[in-house]
């Protein structure tokens, strides 16, 4: 039922609302007993350990000012970042909690879509470990991609989602963590796959 600038995906010719009472939807008792029943659902148990390395890992998380987007217990701030191109208006800034710090990612997605806003949310890192591929895009198939500086090369080949007909490109910004060696990396990969 949502419109998106005037399009309204569930629309008459995509323009028009329809009529309200020709419409099926759940009950309220039935969404709640369905959110319920997501409630009741547990992940299932950790199978990485919590040795020294994961150990390290934590001290380079925190270190590397990881948790001043990703804090525990949630592993994320929840705010939205603007991307590059998009100005964010005053009315925009008191409505929603906005952390105007530049990463540089992809702005495609939020920008030329329809369904876009301009921003990206941190997502949290819990279960990050069963989540893959990473970024808003899908481009990076597994964590230790995610935190391979190559990515940021145009010659690069995402292990992920490339795009209709790309072959190459960089999967830019949030260059956080990509300089480190590759032992505190492994560590920190190590401890990310404890959350
Ligand atoms: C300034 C805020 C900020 C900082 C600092 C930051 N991140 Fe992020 N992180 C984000 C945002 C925003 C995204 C989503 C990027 C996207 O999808 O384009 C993200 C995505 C990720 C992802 C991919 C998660 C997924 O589900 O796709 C991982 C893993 C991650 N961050 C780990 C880290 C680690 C480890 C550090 C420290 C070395 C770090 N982040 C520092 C904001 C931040």
């Amino acid at each position: 039922m949502a419109s998106y600038d005037g399009f309204i995906p569930l629309g008459k010719q995509f323009r028009e609302l329809p009529d309200p009472s020709t419409q099926e939807r759940y009950s309220d008792e039935q969404l709640y007993a369905l959110a319920l029943y997501i409630y009741s659902l547990k992940p299932p148990a950790n199978p990485h350990p919590f040795e020294a390395e994961a150990v390290q890992g934590k001290q380079i998380f925190q270190q590397q000012g990881c948790a001043a987007c990703h804090p525990p217990p949630l592993y994320a701030n929840n705010k939205l970042l603007p991307v590059s191109g998009f100005r964010v208006s005053e009315d925009l800034k008191t409505r929603f909690d906005v952390l105007l710090v530049p990463i540089g990612t992809d702005p495609h997605l939020t920008i030329e879509t329809r369904r876009g806003t301009g921003f990206y949310k941190v997502p949290s890192l819990r279960g990050v470990r069963y989540r893959s591929p990473f970024e808003h895009n899908g481009s990076a198939a597994t964590l230790g991609d995610w935190f391979d500086p190559r990515r940021l090369r145009d010659d690069y080949v995402p292990t992920g989602f490339k795009g209709y007909g790309v072959k190459n490109r960089a999967i830019k910004g949030h260059e956080f963590g990509l300089k480190l060696s590759g032992n505190d990396k492994a560590a920190l990969i190590a401890f990310l796959k404890r959350l």
